[in-house]
């Protein structure tokens, strides 16, 4: 696995993460590695996490953290750096400005090196709704029962209150706060309605509150404008139909919600995307064999977005019962290509 804290010190892995990056995080990161060498309020900040293990990303925690104080109109002179917020300013200034905030605002920086980081990236059900498609086609059933597991804020439940468009199709309300452009052709819409929506996650997250949604925008990078918008989008749906997210893991809660068949004529779908990375092989095993068992119960179809097991796969694959359909950007879009024709 690609490690992006590379290092002894705290400073050495903050300035391999992004390397001579000249993106915010690039300028900002290197500000953070000085900064702590120099005894200055980055070394207060991390107390306690110096020999925290690689892997930790405590840089993606503590620029979350200065994030989430800009979001929350804590650090406005933060606001022209940041893109997404409307910022103009070079990031190549950021760091003596950012370096103020953290001073001002220590502890609740060093409090955010706890958070662990987590985005929900609704981009991905344009995945899901072409596993849903497949699936309805597959089984000639249209009423779903959606069950998601590593679902964080459960943003991907709400598949069918998005709206899409490729070549030569379109499908979902066109009213939609969120539109998906997914670039796919060759798509054929399937109608189907979703009777009941389920997930859970070790970590799951209110996307319907405030502290939710900071949570969620806070880890993904200011300047990915596509994405916040798109996050935008889904979280309007989310406060207008919030959806509850259980705190389970992924065998455990399957082992619950699959015990029982649903009503005639459901058909089941587990989805997952982007989450079989952080489990233990037990999990996985758990998850494959419940699945399995479930399938003499009920109709089941099990749509996945994951990288596939070779090392360092960029894109993702989507997979209906295995089967796989089509290679994914790991954001879902803008890249949709069906096998052999992925440059
Ligand atoms: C990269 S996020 C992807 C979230 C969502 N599936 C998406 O595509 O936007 C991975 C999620 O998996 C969750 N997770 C990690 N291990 C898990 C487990 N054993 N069971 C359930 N969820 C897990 C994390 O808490 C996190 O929310």
């Amino acid at each position: 696995m690609v490690t992006f804290d590379a290092g002894e010190t705290l400073a050495e892995r903050f300035r391999s993460h992004m390397g001579h990056s000249s993106s915010l995080y690039g300028y900002a990161m290197r500000g953070m590695a000085d900064d702590w060498e120099a005894g200055g309020p980055t070394r207060e900040a991390c107390r306690g996490w110096e020999d925290s293990p690689n892997g930790t990303m405590v840089q993606l925690r503590f620029l979350a953290g200065v994030f989430r104080l800009v979001l929350a109109g804590a650090a406005p002179e933060l606001v022209p750096y940041y893109p997404c917020l409307g910022g103009t300013l070079p990031p190549d200034g950021v760091w003596p400005v950012m370096r103020q905030v953290v001073g001002r605002h220590t502890e609740q920086v060093h409090e955010a090196l706890a958070i662990v980081p987590q985005t929900n990236e609704p981009g991905r059900s344009t995945a899901l709704l072409v596993g849903l498609f497949d699936a309805v086609e597959a089984w000639g059933l249209d009423r779903i029962r959606l069950i998601e597991v590593g679902a964080s804020g459960g943003l991907n439940l709400h598949v069918d209150r998005f709206r899409y468009d490729g070549p030569g199709w379109s499908w979902g309300p066109p009213d939609s706060p969120l539109v998906l452009h997914t670039q796919a052709p060759g798509v054929t819409p399937r109608a189907f309605e979703i009777v009941e929506r389920l997930g859970c996650d070790v970590a799951p997250v209110d996307a319907a509150s405030h502290e939710g949604a900071l949570h969620l925008r806070s880890f993904v990078w200011p300047w990915q404008l596509e994405r916040h918008e798109r996050l935008t989008g889904a979280l309007a749906v989310a406060a207008a139909y919030p959806v509850v997210v259980e705190r389970a893991g992924a065998g455990e809660f399957l082992q619950c919600v699959l015990a029982d068949p649903p009503a005639d004529g459901v058909l089941t779908v587990v989805w997952q995307s982007i989450t079989r990375m952080y489990w233990p092989a037990t999990e996985s095993a758990r998850v494959a064999a419940l699945i399995e068992d479930a399938r003499s119960r009920m109709p089941l179809a099990h749509v996945s977005m994951e990288h596939a097991d070779t090392p360092d796969a960029a894109d993702a694959e989507l997979a209906v019962d295995g089967r796989v359909l089509g290679v994914v950007h790991p954001h879902g879009i803008p890249l949709w290509v069906r096998p052999g024709t992925h440059a």
